[in-house]
């Protein structure tokens, strides 16, 4: 069937109680895209997306999966969707062949193609040695590859993935963003949210950045950063007592910043001389870096992607 968004949402509302915890969202995820909602925890991912695959009524608004509406064709959207929930929701007992075959049964995939599918994507994901194991045996790397291939038995046409690397090491990471790669190169389109500004800016052809059940801005990594944050971040510490009077200096030069306890981001834009900030600024630790996702986040949100103040 024909449509262009492999997910579209218009003024999507989810409540909890008095409070809107998807606080109308409007998007349109284009298909064979890499899209990403990137957000702090509680920023209302996890429900977003628990929406697209209907492990959650939506509370207001509309949305469309792949073309259909979610209120009345959840069941034709599941089948042709994958899902790998931010608990992971293997089953413990079993081996990881047979994970992947009971759950094929579940979703009336026919056995003997159940089987060759497993094998196949056992291969595609590194996890044939591992095929007779028991579940609970495997690394949180193993067990996120084997969520990630049962996510692909029915062939889906998006995959939707929670969280896909949180908890774990940054070689079990790196290894997925890679396979991320192969599965773009077949256009599968992909849904995905994190925390890691890297994976989001690293992974994603376009992102929403989230907070408190909103969209504060959506676009290319590369866009969001040029227009939100700049060119060039010079980076300095200084006395608490001093900040005022270099941010004034800072203000009076047209300089845009932002401050974390005594660490002042002076945010370089296109057209302005990072070297012109520095005759304005003393201080210990000057450095100059490139701009980040998370610079973004602070400049949109007040507050910093990772809560580690
Ligand atoms: N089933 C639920 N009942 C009540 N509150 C919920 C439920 N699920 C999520 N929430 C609340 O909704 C907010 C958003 O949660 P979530 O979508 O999981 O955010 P994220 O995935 O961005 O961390 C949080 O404040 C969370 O506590
Ligand atoms: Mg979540």
């Amino acid at each position: 069937m024909a449509y262009q968004n492999i997910v579209e949402t218009k003024e999507l509302v989810k409540s909890y109680g008095e409070k809107n915890v998807v606080d109308g969202i409007s998007l349109e995820i284009r298909r064979g895209e890499c899209f990403g909602l990137l957000g702090p925890n509680g920023a209302g991912k996890t429900t977003t997306m628990k929406m697209m695959y209907g492990s959650a009524q939506i509370g207001g608004g509309e949305m469309y999966v792949l073309g259909l509406n979610v209120r009345e064709h959840i069941r034709e959207i599941k089948s042709r969707i994958g899902v790998v929930p931010q608990e992971d929701g293997l089953d413990p007992d079993f081996t990881v062949l047979e994970n992947l075959l009971v759950y094929a049964r579940y979703h009336d995939i026919a056995p003997t193609e159940a089987m060759s599918r497993a094998q196949e994507l056992l291969k595609w994901l590194r996890l044939s040695e591992y095929a007779e194991r028991a579940v609970e045996t495997l690394s949180g790397g193993l067990k996120r590859r084997l969520t990630i291939a049962r996510s692909l038995l029915n062939n889906p046409e998006l995959v939707i993935l929670d969280e896909p690397t949180t908890g774990l090491d940054p070689q079990a990471r790196v290894w997925i963003w890679g396979f991320f790669r192969e599965l773009k190169k077949q256009n599968a389109s992909v849904v995905l949210t994190t925390h890691y500004m890297e994976e989001a800016e690293q992974m994603c052809d376009r992102l929403a950045i989230m907070d408190h059940g909103r969209i504060l801005a959506i676009g290319t990594p590369a866009d969001l950063i040029r227009e939100h944050a700049g060119r060039e971040v010079v980076e300095f510490e200084c006395k608490a007592a001093d900040v005022n009077y270099y941010l004034g200096r800072l203000r009076a030069a047209g300089l845009d910043h932002q401050v974390i306890n005594d660490t002042i981001s002076v945010l370089v834009r296109e057209g302005q001389d990072s070297k012109a900030v520095l005759d304005l600024i003393s201080g210990d630790r000057i450095t100059l870096r490139r701009p980040t996702l998370n610079d973004v986040f602070l400049k949109l949100s007040g507050h910093q992607l990772r809560d580690e103040a």
